[in-house]
């Protein structure tokens, strides 16, 4: 794996942006796995600048999500479909066909997941996934515990991601109790993987990721059996990893150290 060590949370999000914008320049027509959460703000914000500034034409892009809450209406201002279209898809020249986001609203759950697994497929797999991690080492809302086989599926938000999303809500009691999400079997199948990470909140599960024991009590940790995964961090995320690097003072001189296996 190989780990990026960056000052703070802008040079995390302006060193996923530069990773993601390099493989869209060699492939236009790539896809892209895509991550909500607090964490992915600003490498979106990044990209929808310099899609501006360099006048980028990302409409050959495909996009599909990690995750959605269920049960949920599209529309529900927290709903991811309502994250990214606000956060990313409205602001950049994106074809609405080629976004894949897992239904709220779906009626047959298995049906909507099936469909989602043979849509990637389909594309010929997703070239780069983004993620963030949960504090409790999850990835999309694959909660510890699940099966490192799984595929597209409903799950039970534990109390602890519950809790962690509550703030985007009026209150804890109105986060669904469910949600769909990609399984890590389907993660583990794209090309390449980027884990961004930033504050100390996240230090723990991302040295748990990293360095300790592959094992479904931390979903992240099977990224330990991927051979194209990055980490991109934070001081504060990286606290507690070990090494003695120095800190890159800019976003596009970091320090790297791979420890791939
Ligand atoms: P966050 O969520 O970016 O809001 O911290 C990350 C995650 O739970 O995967």
């Amino acid at each position: 794996m190989k780990v990026i060590r960056v000052e703070n949370y802008e040079q995390v999000s302006e060193n996923a942006a530069e990773l993601v914008l390099r493989e869209w320049q060699a492939n236009r027509k790539i896809v892209l796995g895509l991550a909500t959460g607090a964490t992915p703000v600003g490498f979106y914000r990044q990209l929808i600048e310099r899609h501006r500034e360099e006048q980028l034409d990302f409409s050959q892009i495909t996009t599909f999500n990690l995750d959605e809450y269920y049960p949920i209406a599209r529309n529900h201002q927290q709903s991811f479909y309502m994250f990214m279209q606000e956060h990313f898809f409205r602001h950049v020249t994106i074809d609405p066909a080629r976004i894949h986001i897992l239904s709220g609203e779906a009626a047959d759950v298995e049906a909507e997941c099936s469909s989602f697994e043979h849509r990637i497929a389909a594309t010929g797999g997703i070239d780069v996934q983004i993620l963030g991690i949960g504090q409790n080492g999850h990835i999309g809302f694959n909660e510890p515990g699940t099966p490192f086989r799984s595929i597209t599926h409903k799950v039970i938000l534990t109390d602890n991601t519950i809790q962690a999303n509550a703030h985007f809500f009026a209150e804890a009691a109105e986060v669904p109790r469910h949600a769909l999400t990609m399984g890590i079997e389907t993660i583990m199948r794209s090309k390449k993987i980027v884990l961004l990470a930033s504050g100390k909140a996240k230090a723990k599960a991302v040295q748990q990721a990293l360095h300790g024991s592959v094992t479904e009590e931390v979903p992240a940790s099977v990224l330990q059996n991927h051979p194209d995964v990055t980490f991109i961090l934070d001081r504060e995320a990286a606290a507690i990893i070990g090494g003695e690097s120095p800190y890159a003072p800019t976003g596009d001189s970091c320090w790297i150290e791979d420890n791939r296996r």
